[in-house]
């Protein structure tokens, strides 16, 4: 896929705020401020009554570093409106609870804790859900049919990197009435812009590619301000807001969002390249292999193919276990696009808690580890994923 036109994807990251510092700073400064004060209350009354806007309470989110921040996620996603949250499932949470009380449907692999919260919190609360895998996702018609209102799903999946047709999957919610949000956290508006594409929200664990440092955890929902609006309140009122000070650091990151994950792209197609012809590795799973089943909608919805990748070690779950304990440079954690590169065995984490089977039915193998790849030299990534192998 092409860039579109308007300003470049960098700029927007750069200049996408219109806040000016009185001292000139180009810094994004932290109002760490819980309340602002008024000349009189018409004053307030007219901020309170939505009559202007301006800062007043930081839990509401007005407050200048946080309407900034707001305005760059907007921008980068190419989107009307952007909420931001303390947290990527807060940001989910309040998607969820707005716009997906008539039911919704998740398709294909997600976030662990969000499956948790579709699978057996929301239903506590009334709200139906329906999980199905990307391969079932014939069944949509019918559950809109059916009455859901709400379609959510991952491209590329955690671990698998399946691909999702954002496309097709939007037009088909829209002909019954229903949205479309895609949580774009593994692609990043880097490498994919859902909007562009036909969905109605994007939501982001902000904890990940956005703030890149792993050092910030932080959630962010775009979409039109139509659909926006609403999830205000309940955002206010679950007290899921973004603190001043992280929209701030968040703000510092966008900055080099770009060539962050431009490099992160390069080496993981570098480390997919090498991990494909290694006598150790079974299976390599990077949207970036010309023989990876979602190769071809990759090209035609993404503009690059992402920092994550999956390998399959030839062998058993304790082989694989073994690997990832001998790696070096890349540290065993959960997460992931941050500058350092991190491993993880879904097995044993992401995917923990689901049983064998289910793991087996989702084609998630134990012999399976997710890299998260970094901004290390790719030599010498490849070379520690050499030496862990042999
Ligand atoms: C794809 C994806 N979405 C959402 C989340 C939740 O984000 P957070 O940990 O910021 O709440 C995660 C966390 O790992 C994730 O990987």
């Amino acid at each position: 896929m092409t860039e579109s036109s308007q300003h470049g994807l960098s700029t927007r990251t750069i200049h996408g705020h219109s806040f000016k510092d009185a001292h000139g700073s180009p810094h994004l400064p932290v109002y760490d401020t819980t309340t602002f004060a008024f000349n009189s209350t018409a004053d307030l009354l007219d901020v309170v009554e939505g009559r202007k806007s301006g800062s007043l309470y930081t839990r509401y989110g007005l407050n200048p570093s946080i309407f900034a921040i707001e305005e760059v996620l907007a921008r980068i996603e190419g989107a009307e409106m952007a909420w931001s949250f303390c947290s990527g499932m807060a940001a989910e949470t309040a998607l969820f609870l707005t716009h997906g009380r008539e039911g919704i449907v998740c398709i294909g692999d997600a976030y662990g804790g969000t499956l948790e919260l579709l699978a057996s919190q929301l239903p506590l609360l009334g709200i139906t859900t329906h999980l199905i895998l990307g391969r079932e996702v014939d069944q949509l018609d019918a559950l809109l049919a059916a009455g859901a209102k709400l379609v959510f799903f991952e491209t590329p999946t955690n671990p698998t990197l399946e691909l999702l047709d954002i496309r097709a999957i939007a037009a088909k919610a829209h002909a019954y009435g229903a949205r479309v949000a895609v949580d774009n956290t593994f692609a990043s508006p880097v490498n994919q812009r859902p909007l562009e594409l036909g969905a109605d929200f994007v939501v982001h664990s902000a904890t990940k590619y956005l703030g890149g440092h792993s050092d910030l955890t932080a959630g962010a929902l775009m979409g039109s301000q139509e659909l926006l609006l609403p999830v205000w309140n309940w955002r206010k009122n679950l007290g899921s807001m973004i603190a001043p000070g992280t929209a701030s650091l968040l703000a510092r990151s966008l900055r080099t969002l770009v060539v962050r994950v431009r490099q992160q792209n390069e080496s993981a197609q570098r480390i997919a390249e090498a991990m494909s012809g290694h006598p150790k590795v079974s299976r390599v799973y990077y949207p970036g292999l010309a023989d990876f089943p979602g190769h071809t909608l990759a090209k035609e919805q993404m503009y690059g193919f992402g920092g994550m990748l999956t390998i399959e070690v030839a062998g058993s779950g304790e082989e694989a276990t073994r690997v990832a304990d001998r790696l070096q440079i890349f540290a065993l954690a959960p997460s992931l696009g941050g500058a350092e590169s991190l491993v993880t065995q879904p097995c044993t984490t992401t995917h923990h808690g689901l049983t064998s089977e289910e793991r087996e039915r989702r084609g998630i193998s134990d012999a399976m580890l997710r890299l998260s790849v970094g901004l290390e030299d790719a030599d010498d990534l490849i070379a520690d994923l050499e030496q862990a192998l042999a």
